[in-house]
């Protein structure tokens, strides 16, 4: 009895170890293989960078102070992440907070990760570290453009880029997403400039160029994020605003008008906002992404200011990171759908909330649709058509795809449908605030999930289809249907358009939306007559569109299909925009006809000097062009 009840006692307390370890008290992460950090041995807690930017020289020089905290007693070196960093020299302090100079290794640099930065602390461990260093022109986290790229024409610009691994090319630091600090900064740009970063930002140009920033909250490098050129700011409500060139600003107000809405709807969804104000930077087109979620200050593409608030989905994207990425990180790349899934989800549930089911779903099948094309093209042997994949030894800006965008949202969405729309809500906002300022991977994910979400469905889901999902490639074969019921009548139109019922200026394309015409240009056959094309452009001038996604899908059918009027358009398209999601797939349509390819590496030469670093490479391996010397 007494044996039985105490080894009862005894299991019940294993359960609930186990339970506690489900939760997710702090599990061993699977281990980042895109850095050289041992953040199982040391960890940054702070940093305090003190730069200057020269715009002549096209570098950020200055020095990082690294605070630390030594978890491995006997460890005698801090290993960084750097990529064509000039380091000058490296202090380390001692219990006494005085500093003496201290041996580094730079090692050779891979291709793929940079240089392994090795610092000889010794013992005892010092409480911080102290780096002198520059970066190259060439920093692959930066981009550097001349007045003449700008709108004004009047200023230089400069921006970073550092997710998923470019954080290394401007800050010497342990560049993994399983290790947070928190960052001050003194800056110091050409005067008349107005320098932000992913912190809390002025709103007025200084009189010096001095600036000083504080990041307050523990964030992972790749969240950390610098901007300087001739900008304004406008007020959209007493938390949120704009930044942009002054030429830009009107125009970015009135589109992204919604974005206080936006952040309430988020917050009555899944919890307060908890980084305090939510501004909103407009970069020049150069920007290779369409948002960047830097926190406090997203980094926005100008291409989605179309005019008419299509393309605001973007902005509801960056902003639930805000959640979903910036509270709860990935702990590494492999596990990019935990931040980029659960993003899109969330995006789609914000569009509903503002612009109504009808808008949402369309969304969701446009990109299910693009999900499904991106399949048949991408090899099962490479792993990316799952959720996690193994990506060592790869470039995460060459593997970047949309399966852990869609194909997370659409789990989620699965999710969804099989616990009630409550339940996954209620999960979703308590796991924003469990997880919040940690690091996770799927394996937490999945513990949690069952633990504190199916644990209370019995049978709503079975094991099988949670592997399905999170392991297998493909979509499962049990996916529930995204459907859209506007789009059935665009089916009927493009058919009767086709099989030359319906004249092209019969066709409901001027009462259509961003995504209706979308869905039309999609879903055009691969091959088109060149009559057909040329009735479509005269009836709507669709190659004349200001909208940068409809411009896109109409580019890549003129593409396949030989249609000459598209040249010029495509031309200034590809030169002026850098957008990886737009230049790269526009390249490779290109680089698939042979009588194309002279056009494509002319674009190319005239497009190059205005293009990020990141862009021009994965244009170059499109190319197959060299990498230049420079
Ligand atoms: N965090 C990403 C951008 C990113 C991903 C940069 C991976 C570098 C490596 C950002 O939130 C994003 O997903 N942007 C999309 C937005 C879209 C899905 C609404 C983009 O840039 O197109
Ligand atoms: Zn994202």
């Amino acid at each position: 009895m007494t044996v039985h009840a105490s080894r009862r006692a005894v299991l019940a307390q294993g359960l609930v170890l186990l339970a506690l370890a489900a939760a997710g008290s702090a599990p061993a992460l699977a281990a980042d293989a895109h850095s050289y950090a041992e953040p199982e041995r040391v960890r940054i807690t702070a940093i305090a960078l003190d730069l200057d930017a020269d715009f002549r020289r096209r570098t950020l020089s200055g020095t990082a102070e690294l605070t630390l905290d030594w978890r491995d007693p006997e460890a005698t070196e801090l290993v960084l992440d750097s990529r064509e960093l000039a380091i000058a020299r490296v202090e380390a302090r001692d219990g006494r907070g005085r500093w003496r100079r201290v041996g580094h290794a730079l090692a050779p640099a891979d291709p793929v990760l940079g240089s392994r930065l090795a610092i000889a602390t010794g013992l005892p461990q010092p409480s911080a570290v102290r780096i002198r260093y520059s970066t190259a022109p060439t920093a692959s986290g930066l981009q550097w453009l001349g007045p003449e790229q700008t709108l004004g024409r009047e200023a230089p610009f400069m921006f970073s880029q550092s997710q998923a691994i470019h954080a290394r090319s401007w800050v010497p630091l342990q560049d993994t997403p399983a290790v947070r600090f928190t960052y001050t900064a003194q800056l110091r740009v050409p005067r008349g400039l107005l320098a932000l970063m992913s912190a809390r930002n002025p709103q007025e140009v200084s009189r010096d160029g001095r600036y000083r920033f504080e990041m307050a909250q523990a964030i992972p490098s790749y969240l950390m994020a610098i901007a300087a050129g001739r900008l304004a700011f406008q007020a959209l409500d007493d938390r949120s605003g704009v930044y942009a060139e002054p030429e830009r600003l009107a125009d970015a107000v009135a589109e992204f008008a919604d974005t206080p809405r936006m952040i309430e709807v988020t917050e009555s969804l899944y919890g307060p906002y908890r980084w305090d104000r939510y501004d909103l930077l407009i970069l020049p087109p150069s920007f290779p992404y369409g948002g960047m979620e830097n926190p406090l200050l997203s980094f926005i593409t100008p291409t989605v200011i179309a005019g008419d608030r299509s393309l605001v989905a973007l902005i509801a994207h960056e902003l639930a990171h805000s959640w979903s990425g910036n509270l709860v990180t990935n702990a590494n790349w492999d596990e990019f759908w935990l931040n980029e899934g659960f993003t899109s989800y969330v995006e789609n549930r914000i569009v509903e909330a503002l612009y109504g089911s009808a808008r949402a779903d369309m969304e969701f099948v446009l990109d299910i649709r693009s999900l499904r094309r991106d399949f048949r093209e991408l090899p099962v042997e490479t792993d990316l058509q799952r959720l996690t994949p193994r990506l060592a030894g790869r470039d995460p800006d060459a593997i970047y795809t949309t399966t852990a965008y869609t194909k997370g949202a659409w789990f989620l969405r699965f999710l969804e449908l099989r616990v009630g729309r409550d339940a996954l809500d209620a999960w979703l906002r308590d796991w924003f605030d469990r997880r919040a300022f940690t690091s996770v991977d799927t394996a937490t994910f999945r513990a949690d999930l069952e633990a504190n979400l199916l644990a209370g469905h019995p049978g709503a889901v079975t094991g099988d289809e949670l592997d399905a999902w999170l392991r297998e490639p493909g979509i499962p074969a049990f996916a529930p249907e995204v459907e859209a019921a506007a789009f059935a009548a665009i089916d009927g139109e493009r058919e009767a358009f086709l099989s030359g019922e319906r004249a092209a200026d019969a066709l409901s394309w001027s009462r259509w939306g961003t995504q209706e015409r979308l869905y039309f240009l999609n879903g055009l056959p691969q091959a088109l007559t060149p009559a057909q094309l040329g009735t479509l452009d005269n009836a709507f001038d669709i190659t004349g569109t200001r909208n940068s996604e409809v411009a896109f899908a109409w580019f890549q059918v003129g593409i396949r299909n030989g249609y000459p009027a598209i040249r010029p358009a495509l031309e200034r398209f590809l030169v002026e925009v850098g957008r990886r999601k737009f230049v790269v797939p526009l390249y490779r349509s290109l680089m698939a006809r042979p009588e194309d390819r002279a056009f494509a590496r002319e674009a190319f030469a005239r497009a190059r000097a205005g293009y990020h670093p990141i862009t021009t490479a994965s244009v170059e391996e499109v190319l197959g062009a060299a990498p230049a010397e420079d």
